[in-house]
């Protein structure tokens, strides 16, 4: 197999990278990757040595550096995007470039070259909100509430129509919030661990009773390796592993594994839109033979870990233009909020 991994140095790319070069030992990978602010070659640490693995800077909105890039590939996964919702509200219109136009310029140039198969990461966020105790199959209708999750539904209606106009050979997965090593601070998990082992404020969007259901990162590998493998071309396949929490029980379990005073939290002004639950039928792609190995106990602890053990890893991105995006998301809702 010739992978190409768009958005490879990100969050769950660069997870998915390490998970590629052990599920396919006789592969070859690109990272394909416009190295943003949530982009870091620091993720692909032990793997940009590996004889197998060649990184190409590069940016999806560009169709010449696309189409450099993609020929002699069988396989391209895309998981470029920008991805955080709090950043989709201040600033839409990257959301709409990168997610929506990157997509169609990513599938034209697989239109071109004949791959074998597309895949195309999205999240369960295009559903919006899911009243319980409904779970959502990937036949519901698409609601979402975000500019975030309005891009990516776009993103997948473009997929499926180049499937249906054009033959390309795609398939779509739906995770669930994923937190695991890797993971930019500015998410909630990852945000909430480093700000505990800097004893900073932890600012919970308003009552924190908003359900999500939290995937570990490689349990998301495995599911999207095994719709690469086995999915059905032209089909869509939720990734979720059934462990609904509320945020407020996530912060309290942060607090726990990583000794942090609870008084530390803060409960500010939420979210705008800010969808109550997501939760998914996860039935068709259990059926692929998909399972799911980390319970979010073991996953959390693995991931306060991780953190703790990488501290310079995430201060020196804390330390950079984050602190900017901080303090427009958070400072005037912490000067705001009640202790
Ligand atoms: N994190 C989650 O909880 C979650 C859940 C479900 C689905 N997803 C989806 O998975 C994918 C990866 O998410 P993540 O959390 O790893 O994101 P991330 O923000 O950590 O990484 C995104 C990567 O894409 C790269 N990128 C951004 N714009 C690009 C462009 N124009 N050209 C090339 N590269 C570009 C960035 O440099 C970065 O390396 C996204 O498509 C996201 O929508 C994320």
């Amino acid at each position: 197999m010739k992978l190409l991994v768009a958005g490879g140095a990100g969050f769950i790319g660069s997870n998915f990278v390490r998970h590629a070069l052990t599920r396919w030992p006789g592969s070859s990978i690109t990272v394909f990757d416009k190295l943003t602010y949530a982009g870091n070659l620091e993720n692909l640490e032990g793997v940009l040595d590996d004889p197998r693995v060649t990184f190409v800077q590069g940016d999806i909105c560009s169709p010449s550096s696309v189409s450099a890039a993609v020929p002699r590939h069988s396989h391209i996964i895309n998981f470029a995007a920008e991805s955080h919702v709090d950043r989709s509200i201040l600033e839409p219109d990257a959301f709409v470039k990168t997610d929506i136009e990157g997509t169609r310029i990513l599938l034209e140039a697989a239109k071109g070259a004949n791959v074998e198969r597309y895949l195309q990461v999205s999240t369960d966020e295009v559903y919006g909100h899911i009243p319980a105790p409904q779970r959502i199959n990937e036949d519901g209708p698409l609601r979402p509430r975000s500019p975030y999750a309005a891009s990516k539904a776009g993103g997948d209606l473009l997929v499926n129509a180049y499937h249906a106009t054009y033959n390309v050979p795609t398939l779509v997965t739906r995770g669930a919030n994923t937190y695991g090593p890797y993971q930019y601070p500015e998410k909630l998990i990852p945000l909430f661990i480093t700000n505990c082992l800097e004893h900073l404020p932890l600012p919970v969007y308003g009552d924190g009773m908003q359900a999500r259901d939290w995937l570990f990162v490689k349990d998301h590998c495995n599911g999207i390796g095994t719709v690469l493998e086995r999915g059905q071309l032209g089909e869509t396949y939720n990734l979720g592993a059934s462990h609904e929490w509320l945020n407020r029980d996530v912060v309290d379990a942060i607090l726990e594994r990583s000794g942090a005073d609870p008084s530390l939290v803060r409960h500010v002004h939420d979210r705008p839109g800010h969808d109550r639950r997501y939760a998914l039928d996860t039935s068709k792609a259990r059926a692929l033979g998909w399972t799911i190995e980390t319970t979010f106990e073991d996953g959390l602890a693995q991931t306060v870990d991780w953190y703790e053990d990488h501290r310079d890893w995430w201060k020196r991105i804390k330390e950079g233009s984050f602190k900017d995006f901080y303090a427009a998301q958070y400072d005037r809702r912490l000067a705001e909020s009640l202790p």
